[in-house]
């Protein structure tokens, strides 16, 4: 099984769902590490809770120097002999090199349908342009932010009703079942990327 490091920033409700299908031994994929660049995530108790490693990394003392901060990642990485890294609401930007050396082992989930609205406050977003659909994304992370070869998209029709918040929670419980699903099917069928896409189709699910 790969040893998976799980970074958060915060909440870590994501955490929360790989975590469950990481302690299935059928997994392809064991949470060795939760780390956390924020000392007060709320996610960090959860996972002590659940029995999993946590570590703290702080961005702070590095202050813009990036180079720092991930060699500290780095060290930790090492200690855990982690060999795949699951981006789950870790909120800081991480440099080409850095990315480069976890290429084709470092995935991310991010809440829209890529490559539409990239960054923050998605949601609002979304209503704001009109769109019908709206969900959430995995995919393997390279340098540019939200951007990498597609493992899976789940999506939902925007309904009248949805205002941000609403339209966060509905896509949430989208990504709990999103990013264990296609993380799997990553691992297990060791699918190729050609032209830094996957060769197959994108794992998919539509909620109306
Ligand atoms: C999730 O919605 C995740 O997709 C998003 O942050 C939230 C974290 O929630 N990630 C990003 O916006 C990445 N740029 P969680 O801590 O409960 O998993």
């Amino acid at each position: 099984r790969r040893r998976a490091a799980i970074f958060i920033s915060g909440r870590g409700s994501n955490m929360t769902a790989l975590l469950r299908a990481m302690a299935d031994p059928t997994y392809p994929a064991k949470a060795a590490l939760v780390l956390s660049n924020n000392p007060t995530a709320p996610g960090l108790g959860l996972a002590a809770a659940a029995g999993v490693a946590t570590a703290v990394v702080d961005h702070r003392p590095h202050k813009g120097d990036r180079g720092a901060f991930e060699a500290e990642l780095s060290r930790a990485l090492a200690a855990a002999d982690i060999d795949l890294i699951c981006l789950a609401g870790f909120m800081r930007i991480l440099t080409g090199g850095f990315v480069d050396q976890w290429r084709d082992r470092m995935v991310n989930i991010h809440p829209s349908l890529l490559p539409a609205f990239t960054g923050l406050e998605t949601h609002a977003r979304a209503l704001a342009a009109g769109v019908a659909f709206h969900g959430c994304t995995t995919h393997l992370v390279r340098a540019e932010m939200d951007d990498g070869p597609i493992l899976g998209q789940a999506a939902l029709r925007i309904r009248p009703e949805d205002d941000a918040k609403k339209l966060a929670a509905r896509v949430l419980e989208l990504e709990h079942r999103l990013y264990p699903a296609s993380l799997l099917r990553w691992l297990n069928d060791d699918i190729t990327l050609d032209n830094n896409r996957l060769r197959i189709s994108p794992l998919a699910f539509f909620e109306d």
